[in-house]
């Protein structure tokens, strides 16, 4: 890269109108990089509010189903579930997580009967099921890996059945990836992809999150015995490299905003589809303040999306993407 003397080089000139900023955008953010996280619960024709999430609801299945059209409709290619499960179905063993008549198991098979050109991304962790909160299973007050594996394993072939088309492990156990890609491929699922949460911090960011959920109440602790600690980055490249042998197709690193240094590092070191999660307290912060008056929300919604463009990210998880998406589509019609 070389830089000539002023007044050679003007870098004004090229910044003077609409048309030349667009000629030389290094990144564009487009409809095709987004992917709709949305919460499913219990009940018929109803939506419920989460307060912490300004405009983001709790949506039955069958209004999950026309989000799901919404989505399309709007060019998004992939929607995201999340269920809120009753509390009377969380349980020590989270049995209700494997139950292929559970909400997110119901919602899968709804989409994909009305929108099949959607692609249907499933979580795969135990926590909105589990009577802790915690993603594994809580043994003597450890959480133990290796049986929570197995659990999840029984989840992911559930979803795979009901017709998921990207799994989401997010529950940071260790050989979950390869444990769940054997049972895939034994099972005839050669198709299902995987999205690892490969590279997730234990974060106060997921606040609203396990509001949404109805994880916040339950959760005892932290999560910082499977989650990554902030101080580290080497460890996240070491984390994808070692899903990415056991057989995940993308990866992603949550949060977002907070660890896009961990972005770049992972695309420029492994050049695999690399998603980042703008999770619920970088939406909350953006909409909260916006809500007030003290940020300009469609602004600072499309440049925090655009931040993840530049640090290489293929995609991005975010509970903006219907708004960003008529954004786009008003702006090229
Ligand atoms: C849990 C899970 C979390 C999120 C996605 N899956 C929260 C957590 O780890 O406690 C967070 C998403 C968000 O905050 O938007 N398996």
């Amino acid at each position: 890269m070389t830089t000539g003397a002023f007044p050679n080089t003007r870098f004004r000139r090229v910044r003077r109108s609409d048309a030349l900023r667009r000629l030389t955008a290094e990144v564009t953010l487009s409809v095709d990089d987004l992917i709709w996280p949305v919460f499913v619960m219990a009940g018929e024709d109803a939506t419920h509010p989460i307060p912490s999430m300004p405009g983001v609801e709790r949506l039955t299945v069958d209004r999950v189903v026309h989000a799901a059209e919404e989505a399309a409709g709007l060019g998004i290619p992939a929607i995201c579930i999340f269920p809120y499960t009753d509390p009377s179905l969380k349980t020590e063993d989270c049995a209700e997580a494997w139950n292929p008549e559970n909400l997110t198991n119901r919602a899968v098979r709804a989409i994909k009967a009305a929108v099949p050109e959607i692609a249907v991304m499933t979580d795969i962790a135990l926590d909105p099921y589990n009577i802790n909160g915690h993603d594994g299973f809580v043994v003597g007050g450890e959480i133990v890996n290796d049986e929570t594996v197995e659990a999840l394993v029984k989840m992911a072939l559930a979803q795979a059945e009901a017709g998921a088309d990207i799994l989401g492990p997010s529950d940071m156990m260790d050989g979950r990836i390869g444990a769940i890609r054997t049972a895939l491929e034994d099972a005839g699922h050669r198709n299902v992809a995987i999205l690892s949460y490969a590279a997730k911090y234990a974060s106060a960011f997921y606040g609203p999150f396990r509001d949404a959920v109805g994880a916040s109440g339950a959760l005892k602790g932290d999560k910082k015995t499977y989650q990554m600690q902030a101080r580290n980055s080497d460890e996240a490249l070491r984390l994808v490299e070692r899903d990415l042998k056991e057989g995940a197709d993308m990866v992603m690193v949550k949060p977002g905003m907070a660890y896009l240094d961990i972005c770049r590092r992972v695309k420029d070191a492994f050049g695999a589809p690399t998603y980042a999660y703008q999770v619920s307290g970088e939406y909350a912060m953006l909409t909260g303040a916006a809500e007030r008056g003290w940020l300009d929300g469609p602004l600072v919604m499309e440049e925090s999306l655009l931040a993840f463009k530049r640090a290489g990210c293929d995609g991005i998880l975010t509970y903006f993407a219907p708004e960003m998406a008529r954004v786009l589509g008003a702006r090229r019609p």
